[in-house]
């Protein structure tokens, strides 16, 4: 049984992560921002704790109410999007919560964590997105997401040396049909994690996938 964390599992990819890890048999710790989301956590038989990554007050106790824990994997889901083009500014606030959410959410999280990871040589897991390849970018849509997760990603470049001991990946998930992706997207959230949970699985026996860049199958993407 391992223990696997999930930070931004009220709904969505981790919600979905929280129910297949339990579903496999696995210990899970989640974190949700309200009431609603702490009880659906606790009624899939997770252990639920209250963060919101864009808050440092929240955010910088996270060690704290993980006191003691050891990590086989730890997955930072926490994100928003935005689809404006370069055409409209971002308002401070916009450009404040996207950055804070899916990049800086990481940075405050990840060294916290890092020791419990190293005790089980487990995996750093964040969820990124195509949107934030530089090779892969065709169109001006969404410039402010694109622009968050190009930066995790070289957080988790960055990481990777100096966590030497925990295997950091960002991951893209597909298009998945959440309340991000939508209906029309064609990946179901359930073939999105199992895909992603597989490839999480066999990621520590892969030394070319440390720091890497990944579709949720494991293929690279480019940066
Ligand atoms: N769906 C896709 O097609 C797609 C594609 C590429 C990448 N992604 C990435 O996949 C990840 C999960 O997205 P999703 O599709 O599952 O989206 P989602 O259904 O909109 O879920 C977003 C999750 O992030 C949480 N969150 C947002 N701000 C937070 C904060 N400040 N603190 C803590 N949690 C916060 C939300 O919690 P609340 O309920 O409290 O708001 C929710 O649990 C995101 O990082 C997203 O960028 C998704």
């Amino acid at each position: 049984m391992n223990t696997v964390l999930v930070i931004g599992a009220s709904r969505g990819i981790g919600l979905e992560l929280v129910r297949q890890y339990r579903e496999a048999g696995d210990r899970v710790i989640a974190t949700a921002r309200d009431d609603a989301g702490l009880a659906t956590l606790r009624n899939l038989g997770a252990q639920a704790l209250r963060v919101d990554v864009a808050d440092p007050a929240s955010v910088s106790g996270f060690s704290w109410l993980l006191d003691g824990e050891k990590l086989d994997v730890a997955w930072y889901v926490a994100g928003v999007g935005d689809r404006a083009t370069t055409a409209s500014p971002p308002t401070r606030e916009k450009f404040d919560q996207l950055m804070h959410t899916n990049a800086m959410g990481p940075m405050m999280v990840l060294p916290q964590i890092a020791p419990m990871l190293a005790e089980r040589a487990g995996v750093f897991a964040a969820i990124s997105s195509h949107f934030g390849s530089f090779a892969l970018t065709e169109t001006g849509m969404a410039a402010l997401y694109r622009m968050s997760k190009t930066a995790l990603n070289m957080y988790i470049r960055c990481a990777q040396h100096d966590f030497p001991e925990v295997t950091c990946l960002a991951l893209h998930p597909g298009w998945v049909q959440t309340e991000m992706g939508g209906p029309q997207a064609p990946t179901s959230v359930a073939q999105s994690v199992a895909s992603l949970r597989s490839t999480v699985t066999r990621a520590p026996s892969t030394p070319a996938w440390r720091g890497a860049f990944l579709n949720h199958d494991g293929t690279p993407l480019p940066w």
